[in-house]
C-alpha cells in the first residue's frame, strides 16, 4: 500500500490519524501510519508539553498537527474576544433551545469552566503562534479546516519545508485550496466526525480528484466513515493517496476520551457522540439516535477494529 503520501511524509503506510490524544499520535506513527495532534485549543504553551511528550514517545517516527482557523468567523476584524465575551451574547432562547435540544436526543449537558481571558475557539492569531512554537519539534505535516488556511500559514509551510494540508468538503473548495497552494487535500465526505460539507465521501472523492487533475498533481486524502482496512482499499482504488481517520480513534484504548472529557476538544459533546458511533452495531439504533439520521445505516455497519491492521487487511 505504497503511495506518494507515504514518501512525501515518510511514513510506511497511508493512514492518517487524526486525535486529540497525543498517546493515539505516537501510537498510530510508531505503527508506521500517520498520527496529526488536533491543536485547536492549545496555547504555545500547552502545545509545547503535547509536542515534547509526542517527541519522547514516538521513536523518531513522523506526525503532524492540525489546527482550525476558518476563513469565515462572525467576530472576524475583532479583537480580544474570549469564551466569556462570547458566551455573553447568547440568548435566553437560544440557551432553552439547545437545552432542550440536547434533552429531547438524551445527551448530558455537561459544562467547562473556562478563565475569564481564555482566547474565542478558533482564534487565527493564536493558532499561527501554536504552529509557531510546534516547528520547534520535527514535525511532518500541517493540517488546517474550515477553509483557505491564511497565506501566513502557508509561508510557514513553505519556509520550513512542511507540507500544508487542507480539509475540503467539496469540490469547489477543493479547486480554491490548490489555487493557494496547498500540498494535500483531505477530502472530507458528510459521513464525517465534524464534517465540513453535504457530500458523501464516495461521490466526494473521485469528483475532487478529477477536478484537480488539470491543475496540478495534488495528493487526495479520502475521510468520512472510514473505519477498515477494506473502507481504505476502496478509496485507493478511487484513486486517492490514502485515508485520513478520526472517529475510529475515539474508542481505541490509548484515547483519552475513554477515561472522560479530552482538553483539547471545543464540543464537549462530540466525543460521546462519535464514540456511539464507533461501537455501534446494526441493532443498536437508539445509541445512535443523536446523530443525523442519514449517517445512521452507513454507521451501523462500520465496525472500528479493523483499522490498525489496514496494513495486512486490504
Ligand atoms: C471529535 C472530533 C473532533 C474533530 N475536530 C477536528 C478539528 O479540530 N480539526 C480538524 O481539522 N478536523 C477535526 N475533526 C475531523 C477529522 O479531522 C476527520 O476529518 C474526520 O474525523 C474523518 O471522518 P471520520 O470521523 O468518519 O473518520 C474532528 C473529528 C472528530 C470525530
Amino acid at each position: 500500500m505504497k503511495s506518494p503520501i507515504c514518501d512525501m511524509l515518510g511514513i510506511e503506510f497511508p493512514l492518517l490519524a487524526f486525535s486529540h490524544c497525543r498517546d493515539v499520535v505516537a501510537a498510530v506513527s510508531r505503527a508506521g501510519g500517520f498520527g496529526v495532534l488536533g491543536a485547536t485549543s492549545h496555547t504555545p504553551e500547552s502545545i509545547e508539553q503535547e509536542l515534547k511528550w509526542i517527541d519522547d514517545h514516538v521513536d523518531g517516527k513522523p506526525y503532524g498537527l492540525d489546527v482550525l482557523i476558518p476563513e469565515n468567523i462572525s467576530t472576524a476584524g475583532e479583537k480580544n474576544v474570549t469564551w466569556k465575551s462570547l458566551e455573553a451574547r447568547i440568548s435566553s432562547e437560544h440557551r432553552a433551545f439547545t437545552r432542550n435540544l440536547l434533552k429531547k436526543y438524551g445527551i448530558e449537558l455537561t459544562t467547562t469552566n473556562v478563565a475569564d481571558n481564555q482566547p474565542q475557539p478558533f482564534d487565527a492569531q493564536c493558532a499561527l503562534e501554536v504552529l509557531d512554537a510546534s516547528f520547534r519539534h520535527p514535525i511532518r505535516l500541517i493540517a488546517n479546516a474550515l477553509g483557505v488556511p491564511p497565506k501566513a500559514m502557508i509561508d510557514m509551510g513553505k519556509q520550513h519545508g512542511v507540507p500544508v494540508a487542507a480539509l475540503v468538503g467539496a469540490k469547489e473548495h477543493a479547486l480554491r485550496q490548490v489555487a493557494a497552494g496547498v500540498d494535500v487535500l483531505v477530502v472530507q465526505g458528510t459521513e464525517a466526525g465534524g464534517h465540513c460539507g453535504e457530500v458523501s465521501t464516495m461521490v466526494l472523492v473521485p469528483e475532487v480528484i478529477k477536478a484537480i487533475k488539470p491543475i496540478r498533481d495534488v495528493p487526495v486524502l479520502a475521510a468520512g466513515g472510514i473505519m477498515t482496512g477494506r473502507q481504505m482499499a476502496a478509496c485507493m482504488a478511487m484513486g486517492a493517496a490514502g485515508v485520513w481517520t478520526g472517529s475510529v480513534w475515539l474508542s481505541r484504548r490509548a484515547s483519552c476520551v475513554r477515561s472522560g472529557p479530552m482538553p483539547g476538544i471545543a464540543d464537549p459533546t462530540a466525543p460521546v457522540r462519535c464514540r456511539c458511533r464507533c461501537r455501534a452495531s446494526s441493532a443498536a439504533t437508539p445509541s445512535t439516535r443523536s446523530i443525523a439520521p442519514q449517517h445512521q445505516v452507513m454507521r451501523r455497519r462500520a465496525t472500528s477494529s479493523a483499522i490498525l491492521s489496514a496494513k495486512g487487511s486490504a
